[in-house]
């Protein structure tokens, strides 16, 4: 599955703020991810970037005026709307959201949106006092109230100097959201998925920790690919360098035991559970209270098993099992899937270079209780998870214990 931006069209508004030069960014990115970008400017948009910028950056006509006889509006008015998979007002300004608000098309943006079925999506940006407004709280509100998406705006410096809310969302946050939406009506909607990422922390003192080289990614990028399809998901993570999908419900462990006592909690529910997270098979007997001091030239740590988590979470879900090896693969991820009762286990071998740890792409076979073994191409991480999800998908209802 290509990334749900594909092929997409979507119409990115774009009024008169400050910020409007950011929606540049944002136009890059769709264009990027392989979507349809049609610009419509306010008028005022144009006192602060030129429909030039849009117009290379989408390699498309941008709207500017309703009635430009050269505009596609000017033969139906409505045709942006009509095609429009999704419509992303960013950044939208307390001028435009009044109009939206209250209904006004006067100008080529708010009568595409009148003139739409699709999902709105609108990103504010003002100066703080603009945005405390209650005009301009009521006017979200009744938009929030109709069902449109309003992201942000976000606290901190603003362009007038002053620190308060109404910064624009950062383009690269704006895409996810707009995913988040076009992904509503996936093939994953209705179902719970949970995805458990990360390595585990076992603490040794308050200063030091017992831990492994996972970064995160696979687990996350399978939360994010089930996200795009619709699923409601929630990620069981340890601490990690990686900011969690949108949409995505997080729950913060550190240790084995603690991701355990969360993911018997959280799979209550669930549909499809995948557990990428490198859980460390042992953690200290005992957490000092107290740095250890240096004393010796050697010295001994006891260990104690932790829990199995894999092994221990079980329900009427899909399970599905990484296996991170380093030798045998096949043998060991046979014998994982077998004595963990997992449906499927997804084994790649770790000493790759391009697989495995810290790296964005990721080879794998997958194995199943059939004795199904379907080898996978070098993928990028989100790719693998989605054809893991694929195969769940395939199993939900219908697996066994
Ligand atoms: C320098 C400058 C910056 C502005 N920035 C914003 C802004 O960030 N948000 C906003 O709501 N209005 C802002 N305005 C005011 C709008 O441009 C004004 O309300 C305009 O009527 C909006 O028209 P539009 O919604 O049709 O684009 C700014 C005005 C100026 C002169």
């Amino acid at each position: 599955m290509p990334n749900p931006l594909h092929g997409k069209n979507i119409v990115l508004g774009v009024t008169g703020s400050i910020a409007a030069y950011k929606a540049a960014d944002l136009a890059s990115k769709l264009v990027q991810a392989g979507a349809r970008v049609d610009v419509v400017m306010s008028e005022n948009a144009a006192h602060f970037i030129t429909p030039m910028t849009f117009h290379a950056l989408t390699h498309r006509p941008v709207t500017t005026d309703l009635f430009d006889p050269h505009s596609e509006l000017a033969i139906d008015h409505v045709a942006l709307g009509m095609r429009a998979d999704i419509i992303v007002i960013a950044p939208a300004t307390a001028n435009t959201l009044a109009k939206l608000a209250a209904g006004v098309a006067d100008d080529a943006l708010t009568t595409t949106v009148l003139g739409t079925v699709a999902p709105l999506l609108v990103a504010p940006a003002m100066d703080a006092h603009m945005y405390d407004h209650p005009a301009v709280q009521d006017n979200l509100a009744r938009l929030r109230n109709r069902g449109v998406t309003i992201v942000g705006p976000e606290g901190g410096r603003l362009a007038s100097g002053l620190m308060g809310m109404g910064r624009l969302t950062d383009p690269e946050v704006l895409v996810e959201h707009i995913k988040l939406v076009l992904g509503r009506h996936g093939d994953l909607l209705g179902k719970k998925v949970v995805v458990s990422a990360g390595g585990t922390q076992e603490p040794l003192d308050p200063v030091r920790i017992l831990t492994n080289h996972s970064s995160g990614k696979q687990g996350y990028a399978v939360a994010e690919a089930a996200r795009d399809r619709g699923a409601a998901v929630t990620l069981v993570t340890t601490p990690v360098s990686l900011r969690p999908p949108v949409g995505v419900r997080v729950v913060r462990v550190k240790s084995a035991r603690d991701m355990l006592e969360a993911m018997l909690d959280v799979t209550n529910q669930a549909d499809i559970v995948v557990m990428a997270a490198a859980v460390a098979d042992y953690r200290p007997v005992a957490e000092s209270d107290h740095k250890i001091k240096k004393s010796g030239e050697t010295i001994s740590l006891e260990l104690a098993k932790n829990p199995d988590i894999i092994a221990t979470v079980n329900g009427p879900f899909v399970k599905i099992g990484f296996a991170a090896e380093t030798e045998d693969l096949l043998v060991n991820a046979e014998t994982k899937l077998r004595s963990k009762g997992l449906h499927l286990v997804a084994a790649n071998d770790v000493t790759a270079t391009d697989a495995g740890f810290g790296v964005d792409t990721n080879r794998v076979l997958l194995l199943d209780r059939d004795g199904k073994v379907e080898e996978l191409p070098l993928l990028t991480k989100y790719e693998v998870g989605h054809r893991i999800l694929d195969r769940a998908l395939a199993m939900v209802g219908k697996q066994r214990a």
